[in-house]
């Protein structure tokens, strides 16, 4: 990248990717809120949510996709933020675990089902988990154990998946 600063095409501000020296600025929602993040491009989009947002609910668990501890919504779908590079999100919706709740705090079904049936130990893998059932829950609203099984692949040290399968099935009921 050169020293002049360009605009991509997009129309939008919300669309925007601008380069500057060596780094990036780009725009995106993050929990609902217009944000512009300026870093290198390949910057993995875990650290740019904990680093320069302040986001500290995505967690670093392995780097290589296989935990699930940092995993986030990008336009509803759950992906894990370790790998996916800053750059490549402008003008994309990302969700964290902190904007999973209502703006007035009410917490979602999820969450609820997840304090219902006392799920966390030590908590560390528990946002990874609330946002990949959050988009299993979007895609198939009543997931049989079999469908859990094959969508929800984070790992647990902590040993909670027998309480992580009640409290989908939990708020599966409520959301119905
Ligand atoms: S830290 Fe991203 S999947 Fe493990
Ligand atoms: S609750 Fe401790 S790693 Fe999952």
């Amino acid at each position: 990248m050169g020293g002049a600063t360009t605009v991509d095409k997009a129309p939008s501000i919300l669309y925007r990717i601008v380069y500057i020296g060596d780094e990036v600025m780009v725009s995106l929602i993050v929990n609902g809120t217009p944000t512009e993040i300026e870093a290198d491009d390949d910057k993995p989009l875990l650290w740019a949510l904990r680093e320069d947002v302040g986001l500290l609910g995505p967690k670093y668990g392995c780097g290589i996709a296989e935990c699930g501890a940092c995993r986030v919504l990008i336009d509803g779908e759950s992906v894990p933020s370790c790998i996916t590079p800053l750059g490549s999100v402008a003008g994309a919706s990302v969700v964290t675990v902190e904007g999973l709740a209502e703006p007035d705090g009410t917490l979602s079904a999820i969450q609820q089902a997840w304090i219902d049936e006392q799920v966390p130990q030590c908590g560390f893998c528990q946002p990874g988990f609330l946002i990949a059932v959050t988009a299993l829950l979007a895609e198939t609203p009543r997931p049989t154990d079999a469908d859990i099984d094959a969508a929800i692949t984070n790992i647990c040290r902590c040993g909670t998946y027998p309480r992580i399968r009640r409290a989908i099935h939990r708020a599966a009921a409520a959301l119905a």
